[in-house]
């Protein structure tokens, strides 16, 4: 199996992102329509840090803030394939992207919702397209369940989700697994090769006050919300010790890596996805052992999907790939002083 973080050819690779915008899919969304790298191809809605009108609403009015109409955008699921939803505004804010009240967007969503974009998308990109999931699965796993045949397709799936040690949604379980766990088993066994990249290393990645400030008064307005989008993140995480010196690029990280692979280590093993109900419900259980275990032994249990699992980031490097990549739009003025801030 080739990994899905393998690059293949140097022309831009077709993405399509999965969001629940949400303060890091907007940081996420910024670095994928400005990276020269990616060629972002649809981007498609569901229900998790807010509800999934709200999510096409933040979508739209990022994309707005990008000047990037032609971006199209569709609405998927409003709730996980069992149970209800359950959003995350506590660190999202109440419209869940850092309560920015950004301008209402004039566009409407595509036409027929987001898994038939998602299918066109796929099928209709001249060369194989890098599916990106920063969000609960859900919409990832109706697509592959109604129209299987856009794995032809499919370079890999490199998903936000999941985590080797422990989770935020839960003491084990990270948010978008947990939210809809049995969408990401889906999407795991689904035959696609997968990149996770989980908490381990989403939770390195943070750019630190005195840049975003600088990015505070940018002219371009994409930049300009970037830094406020960090700060919000900044304020939310403070007491987390992990990640308190800085706002955290989250689901941005996730992309960067498709745009560099070479920022990210991985290891190769089984993923299962805790489907019982109870406190590990929604947890990735990552089998990291080298001698072949009793429950093999003894047939007691089924080993998980094969998943390239992030362990390790250049978390430096993250940084500085988003931030010079989302600086090079139209407004491009304080590239510099935003590099020096990196630089310090
Ligand atoms: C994930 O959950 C959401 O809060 C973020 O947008 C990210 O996709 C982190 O667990
Ligand atoms: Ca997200």
């Amino acid at each position: 199996m080739t990994s899905s973080l393998e690059p293949t050819t140097t022309a831009p690779l077709p993405v399509v992102l999965d969001v629940d915008t949400g303060v890091d899919d907007a940081l996420a969304v910024m670095f994928a329509v400005r990276s020269p790298r990616l060629d972002l191809r649809a981007i498609s809605c569901v229900a998790g840090n807010a509800d999934v009108d709200q999510v096409v609403a933040n979508t739209l009015a990022v994309l707005d803030a990008l000047d990037a109409p032609d971006v199209p955008v569709g609405r998927g699921a409003e709730r996980p394939l069992v149970g209800p939803s359950r959003d995350a505004r506590h660190i999202h804010g109440a419209d869940g992207m850092g309560d920015q009240r950004l301008p209402a967007s004039a566009r409407l969503a595509a036409d027929g919702g987001a898994i038939d974009l998602m299918r066109r998308a796929i099928l209709e990109s001249p060369d194989p397209v890098t599916l990106v999931p920063l969000a609960p699965m859900t919409n990832v796993a109706l697509l592959l369940r109604a129209y299987p045949e856009v794995r032809d397709n499919l370079a890999g799936i490199v998903l936000m989700g999941g985590a080797v040690e422990g989770g935020n949604a839960t003491a084990v379980a990270e948010f978008n697994v947990w939210h809809d766990p049995e969408a990401a088993a889906i999407v795991l066994g689904a035959g696609v090769p997968v990149t996770m990249y989980g908490l381990d290393v989403f939770s390195q990645v943070v750019v630190e006050a005195q840049t975003y400030e600088v990015l505070h008064g940018d002219p371009d307005p994409a930049v300009a919300l970037a830094g406020r989008l960090l700060a919000h993140s900044h304020d939310v995480i403070r007491s987390d010790p992990r990640v308190g010196h800085g706002g955290l690029l989250g689901d941005a990280g996730a992309v960067c890596m498709v745009a560099q692979p070479d920022l990210l280590t991985t290891g190769r093993w089984p993923v299962h996805v805790e489907l019982a109900p109870g406190r590990s419900r929604g947890q990735t259980v990552v089998d990291r052992r080298f001698v072949l275990g009793e429950d093999a032994v003894h047939g007691v249990d089924s080993l998980g999907h094969l998943v390239d699992v992030a362990v390790g980031v250049d978390a430096e490097g993250v940084r500085d790939l988003f931030l010079t990549t989302i600086c090079a739009g139209p407004g491009a003025s304080q590239v510099d002083d935003a590099a020096r801030a990196v630089q310090r």
